[in-house]
């Protein structure tokens, strides 16, 4: 007996050794100077594996290290790039990497999620790939408020001190990129890219985060370029086009109970064309409280859209809700300043406030929006606010 379990023990200690042995025979293999590359680690077709193993390698390095995608065609199922890792991380995708297209090979809503790490870059010239042709087909998203949840192309999950650099994601199942639980994280030359009709493909949604940066990006896609969502603090959104799409939008808030306060957005230097929206901030009629301020619209020029300035708190998409009872949101210290183009539509400012709540100190400065249709000239409506106007105004009503 005693013997028995004497060698079982010397075997599997044998065992741990050699494994042992060969990891990091296969980790010095992989790696030159902290790069750690996928195609070194067996990834051809199909990378997901080697992804896997490269990212636990590069996350245990306690120095900084690097996951190289090279450029090249792969397929990658779902992966969960998760930290804490030891030491500063970058993944530099130069390749096109293809999701899955059908969407019953996911569970859970993402394809790419990033979480818990300090210190990632994401960067190079490589494009996720969602492949969203399949599931928008098959998407009830637009007629049912409990639409199943489609894998995202990328997540960001309690990340903190990124950086996200030169990357494109295109035709999503579901939002682009979905930030959450994250603090001081920038994307730069981002590209998102998706047809005008695609079906809830936001380009970026944030959530619960602070201290988030957008800057000279590019969004075309089928639903808000931006979203913010409750609990955002600190965005920073400046030199983005967007369009197609929904345009730039704070909300839709008051859905749901608990929401945290929205308060310190900065959208700055943009330019919209051809969406349903331009700037806007919307909340659910009756339903739950919650509370916006601190936004600020600036130096935007508007290319055909359809409303380029709205503040909307009757927001109720497909008669999801009640319009009997005014929004309990708490909307104030806003301001549209500089805000200049042309409007598919002769209403380009319309501020509808909740009659329950109404806006608080909302300011309109150098609204030069012209409208050439036939219904002409552009008008502005107000109500449940004051707004303090001031420079140009194009647009009367208000
Ligand atoms: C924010 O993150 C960037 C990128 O990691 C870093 O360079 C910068 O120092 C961080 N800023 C603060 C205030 O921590
Ligand atoms: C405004 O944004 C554009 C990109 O859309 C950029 O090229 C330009 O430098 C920005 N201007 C300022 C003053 O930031």
């Amino acid at each position: 007996m005693a013997n028995k379990k004497m060698g079982l023990k010397v075997v599997s200690s044998a065992v741990i050794s050699f494994s042992l042995l060969l990891l990091s025979a296969s980790t010095a293999k992989a790696q030159a100077n902290g790069v750690f590359d996928v195609t070194k680690y067996g990834g051809k077709e199909d990378i997901t594996e080697a992804l896997n193993n490269a990212w636990k390698d590069a996350c245990g390095s306690m120095n900084p290290s690097k996951v190289l995608i090279p450029s090249g065609t792969y397929s990658l199922r779902q992966v969960t790039l998760a930290g804490p890792c030891k030491a500063a991380i970058e993944v530099q995708v130069d390749g096109i990497l293809k999701a899955p297209a059908n969407p019953d090979q996911f569970s859970g809503g993402n394809w790419v999620d990033f979480r818990h790490v300090d210190q990632l870059t994401l960067s190079g010239s490589g494009t996720f790939d969602g492949q969203g042709n399949v599931a928008w087909s098959k998407s009830t998203c637009n007629k049912d408020k409990n639409c199943e949840g489609l894998p995202m192309n990328i997540r960001f999950d309690f990340i903190t001190n990124g950086l996200v650099r030169d990357i494109t994601t295109r035709d999503s199942k579901n939002f682009h990129v979905n930030v959450l639980g994250c603090k001081n994280l920038t994307f730069q030359h981002f590209t998102v890219t998706a047809p005008g009709e695609s079906i809830n493909t936001d380009g970026i949604h944030i959530g619960q985060s602070t201290g988030i940066y957008i800057i000279d990006s590019n969004i075309g896609t089928g639903d808000d370029c931006i979203s913010v969502g409750d609990g955002t603090e600190e965005l920073h959104v400046t030199g983005v086009t967007c369009g197609p799409g929904h345009g730039i939008s704070v909300g839709s808030l008051g859905r749901y109970p608990n929401e945290k306060p929205v308060s310190g957005i900065f959208v700055k230097n943009c330019t919209i064309s051809n969406t349903a929206n331009g700037v806007r901030i919307k909340s659910w009629p009756d339903l739950y409280g919650g509370d916006a301020s601190n936004m600020h619209f600036e130096d935007i020029v508007m290319n055909n859209v359809q409303n380029p300035v709205v503040v909307d708190q009757e927001y109720c998409p497909w008669n999801q809700c009640s319009l009997k009872a005014p929004s309990k949101v708490k909307i104030s210290d806003v301001s549209f300043k500089n805000i200049r183009g042309t409007s598919a539509t002769p209403v380009v400012v319309k501020l509808a406030c909740s009659s329950g709540i109404p806006c608080e100190k909302v300011e309109l400065a150098d609204i030069n929006l012209v409208y050439s249709g036939s219904e002409g000239p552009a008008k502005s409506q107000c109500s449940n606010v004051k707004p303090v106007i001031s420079g140009i105004m194009s647009a009367s009503g208000c």
